[in-house]
């Protein structure tokens, strides 16, 4: 039986996965005073890392490996944060108060904290298993499609979300040939409208990457390599057209790493369910990031966000609970992808239902698109437009009512486009403008 590092005997807190989420709840104990055990329960090799990089940097030639780190080694040991890499978590006991570790040890915990992320949706037509087929999660599977990503591959991307597009950018870059093949029918539709797609589509369309929308992929083609066996060599889809590919991406979304939390007999439902502190329905027990699902503290919405924001503010909330303090403030969830350098950032949730609102011309490269539900800011996406994303995040949290026809005026400031008419929607008009 293990127990842990720190100035007590008590067990310690034992954090399982050391992404962004993981890492910052070690690093938010210590912050706040935590003095007994951390144990924090890699299942990678090598120091934990950063993830935006993967589909973004780290697929350049010149990208340096070791920038992608979280933290440098010195801090786990500085901070007495006893890391074990390489180990996974197979299951959790949850009345003994331990974790069967695979390399067959028992790890005591006082709390539990299960930050395990998500994980690449898997392809699952025929061919999917073939080699050449890559999904992109972590840094290994970075530096493979790295490796795969020479000037004049054929590339075919499945799926035109954040990693899909992102990919392609970064592969047309390498003077790959580029081919994404969407089942909607435009990129990023689960995040965006329809306006800031288009744009996107033809921001990739000019560096020659090439869209098919409604394209249901029924099998991965194979063919003999010329070194090495039986390889990849192209995507079917449902009306029998071969798109040719030397490398196929799937980046088709991610499920939860819940399996291990469902079997312990945690609430799960697409996602760990925690309360506003991260605890889950055992009171010794946490989850954080990437792998939860709760209520959101903005607009009352069950949730699973997929972002870094999220996982960071989390993490800083199951720290906050577990050495008694007081966490910060709930914030306005954000995300960004920058894709052949333009950058997209979004704050809040949209909903397809959302009003949609442009703030100014698309094609000058400079502009905002407001999401309105029942009349107040609920999103927002910005394109090389901070002051926009700026504001909303404050106006989202405010629960601000917005005049639909003054925000579409790109040169009055979101700030300023709040009704004058105090009857509007019985907010707190003076707080929200201040
Ligand atoms: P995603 O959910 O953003 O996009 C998946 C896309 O694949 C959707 O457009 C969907 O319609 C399409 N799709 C699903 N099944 C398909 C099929 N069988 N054939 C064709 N298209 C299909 O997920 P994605 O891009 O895989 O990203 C994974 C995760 O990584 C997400 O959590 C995302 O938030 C995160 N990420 C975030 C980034 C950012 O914030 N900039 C950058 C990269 C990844």
């Amino acid at each position: 039986m293990r127990n842990g590092t720190g100035t007590g005997t008590a067990a310690p807190v034992v954090i399982i996965g050391a992404g962004h989420s993981g890492v910052a709840v070690a690093a938010g104990l210590r912050a706040r005073g935590w003095e007994d055990g951390i144990v924090l329960i890699d299942a990678e090799n090598g120091l934990p890392y950063e993830r935006p990089p993967l589909s973004k940097e780290l697929l350049k030639d010149s990208a340096p490996y070791e920038a992608a780190v979280l933290r440098k080694e010195r801090f786990y040991a500085d901070k007495g944060i006893d890391r074990l890499a390489g180990v996974t978590a197979e299951s959790i006991d949850r009345n003994g108060r331990t974790v069967l570790l695979s390399d067959g040890t028992r790890q005591a915990y006082h709390r539990l904290v299960i930050a395990t992320g998500s994980r690449a949706r898997p392809l699952t037509v025929p061919g999917a298993g073939l080699p050449g087929v890559r999904s992109l999660r972590t840094r290994d599977d970075a530096l493979e499609l790295k490796r795969l990503l020479v000037p004049g591959a054929r590339v075919a991307i499945i799926g035109a979300g954040y990693i899909g597009l992102e990919v392609a950018a970064a592969a047309a870059a390498k003077d790959c040939d580029v081919t994404v093949l969407e089942f909607q029918d435009r990129v990023m539709s689960r995040v965006t409208s329809a306006p800031v797609s288009h744009h996107f589509e033809q921001l990739h369309g000019r560096h020659g990457v090439r869209f098919v929308f409604g394209a249901a992929v029924t099998s991965i083609v194979g063919g003999q390599a010329i070194v090495g066996g039986q390889r990849a060599q192209g995507v079917t889809v449902a009306d029998g057209t071969v798109f040719p590919a030397d490398v196929v991406l799937a980046g088709i979304g991610v499920l939860p790493n819940q399996e291990m939390a469902a079997d312990a007999g945690l609430d799960c439902r697409d996602g760990i369910l925690v309360d506003e502190d991260g605890r889950t329905s055992d009171p010794a027990i946490y989850a954080s990031g990437d792998v939860t699902r709760f209520t959101s503290p903005i607009d009352g919405e069950s949730q699973r966000l997929e972002c870094i924001q999220n996982a960071l503010a989390q993490a800083d909330r199951v720290a906050a609970h577990i050495t008694g303090q007081v966490a910060a403030e709930p914030e306005v969830p954000w995300f960004w992808t920058v894709q052949h350098g333009v950058r997209l950032q979004t704050a809040g949730v949209r909903r397809p239902e959302d009003q949609v609102i442009v703030r100014g011309e698309p094609s000058g490269g400079k502009f905002s698109v407001v999401y309105l539900r029942d009349g107040r800011l609920a999103a927002v996406d910005t394109i090389a437009n901070l002051s926009d994303f700026r504001a909303a995040k404050r106006l989202i949290a405010q629960g601000a009512p917005i005049d639909p026809a003054l925000s579409a005026d790109p040169a009055i400031p979101l700030a300023d486009t709040i009704p004058t008419n105090p009857d509007h929607a019985g907010a707190d008009l003076a707080a929200a403008r201040s």
